[in-house]
């Protein structure tokens, strides 16, 4: 039988290569840890899932990964140098994957064949002899703690360092509430939803394979949630891949999801059939479209940071420059001011993003109250949102780290319901 290692590499070795080019793809080229991953294709698939697990890691903790590294050099190995990189995951799977030191050592060394071997030699050797210390929450890269600390104060960036710490929990939300009652496994936190503690595959849970549930945050979740049940047509503006569609048409709303993305589309149309459930849809720019009638209800899950989801994708973190919120907020602006236009006089919006950020939330929704003084903000009513889940007191729902970390936490999030005007009053939308 030939041997599965013929010129006698180290195992695991493959699975190292894979997430030192998904690390370079992240932190050098802006990639996402998703699109990254493709690195590990043709791998079996514990070593892609291996090699995801170690780049996730070493992103998790790259601050203090850093300061360990410059802890045992006389210079500074640059941010981007391929021995840093070896070193980054290397340690973060002495201290996140209790790699035993002997594994670490046999697959860092041939990633630095033709470089500085040496020197990654001395520097782990020099670390693992030391000894790594007690292993603290990690820090968030300081420009991000800094930002969260004027925005949301330190408990909050101390939540934050304590969630990105730990395996997120798993939530379903389910497209019947029967069939969510019935559900063996997990607790449920709102209706039609469940969370469990699970890092198995998705598919092998069972209802996969049937299409009674989907994947999504329970945070996630609360946008769909504040869509009055009185409203007939809604559209979702930003559809794609489809979690808040499926949820709205669950609710038995007339829904047409709208995505700038095609290849999203395609997904949300998959999900759609998957579940079984039906929307129309449509390949638009949302800036460009015009409705040929006026939607009851609009939900618009803008485009974002996504800088609350950085449990599950920590690359967030070094992707939010401030120059890209920037350019998010200026088109968050944009498509609320045209989502006004959408909605008939008396309906309904619904915003929301998946961030941290208070530019890309509070102050968006601010500026359009501002601009369009018919609209009013409408507070959630009781029922309407899981009893853990509080408001501000004019309305506006900011989801943070820190909430609900008994039952496992929630991902960030920002939603405010607008109510628009009886009368037609909208500025003018760019
Ligand atoms: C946060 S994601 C939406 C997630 C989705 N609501 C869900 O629950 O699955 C934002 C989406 O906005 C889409 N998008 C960005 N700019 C857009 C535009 N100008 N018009 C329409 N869609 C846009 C992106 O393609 C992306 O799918």
């Amino acid at each position: 039988m030939p041997s599965p290692n013929p010129i006698n590499l180290p195992d695991g070795l493959a699975a190292r290569r894979a997430a030192l080019v998904m690390l370079d793809a992240v932190l050098r080229k802006g990639q996402t840890l998703d699109s990254a991953a493709s690195a590990a294709r043709g791998l079996p698939s514990a070593d892609a899932a291996h090699a995801s697990a170690i780049a996730g890691e070493t992103l998790r903790r790259l601050p203090d990964l850093d300061e360990l590294i410059d802890s045992a050099t006389r210079q500074r190995l640059p941010d981007d140098s391929k021995a840093r990189m070896v070193l980054r995951l290397s340690l973060a799977q002495k201290i996140g994957l209790d790699t035993p030191d002997h594994a670490i050592v046999a697959t860092a060394l041939p990633l630095v064949d033709g470089g500085p071997r040496r020197l990654v030699h001395g520097v782990l050797g020099t670390l693992l002899r030391r000894g790594l210390g007690e292993v603290e929450p990690p820090r968030l890269p300081p420009e991000v703690e800094q930002r969260w600390a004027a925005a949301w104060g330190d408990a909050v960036v101390h939540a934050a360092r304590a969630a990105i710490a730990q395996r997120p929990p798993l939530d379903l939300s389910f497209a019947s509430n029967e069939v969510c009652a019935a559900y063996e496994l997990g607790i449920s936190l709102a209706p039609r939803h469940r969370r469990l503690d699970t890092a198995g595959r998705i598919e092998s849970l069972p209802g996969f394979g049937d299409g009674s549930w989907w994947v999504q945050d329970l945070a996630a979740s609360l946008p769909a949630r504040l869509i009055p049940a009185t409203a007939t047509r809604v559209l979702d503006l930003c559809a794609a891949p489809g979690g808040k569609t499926m949820q709205l048409a669950a609710a038995g709303h007339d829904v047409t999801a709208l995505d700038k993305s095609k290849s999203r589309l395609a997904r949300l149309a998959d999900n759609l059939a998957r579940t079984g459930l039906t929307a129309k849809t449509i390949v638009a720019d949302a800036l460009n479209f015009t409705p040929p009638e006026p939607f009851d209800a609009v939900l618009l899950d803008a485009p974002c940071s996504s800088t609350g989801t950085f449990r599950r994708h920590p690359e967030v973190l070094y992707r939010a420059r401030p120059s890209v919120i920037a350019e998010l907020t200026e088109l968050q602006t944009n498509l609320l001011a045209k989502a006004a236009t959408f909605v008939r006089p008396g309906g309904t919006i619904v915003y929301a993003v998946c961030s941290l950020e208070l530019q890309e939330g509070e102050a968006i929704v601010a500026a359009f109250l501002a601009a369009n003084s018919g609209f009013a903000i409408s507070p959630p009513q009781p029922g309407e949102l899981p009893d853990a889940v509080t408001s501000s007191p004019d309305g506006r729902v900011r989801i943070l780290p820190g909430m609900l970390t008994d039952v496992g936490g929630l991902d960030g999030f920002f939603v405010a319901r607008l109510l628009a005007p009886a009368k037609r009053l909208v500025a003018a939308a760019k």
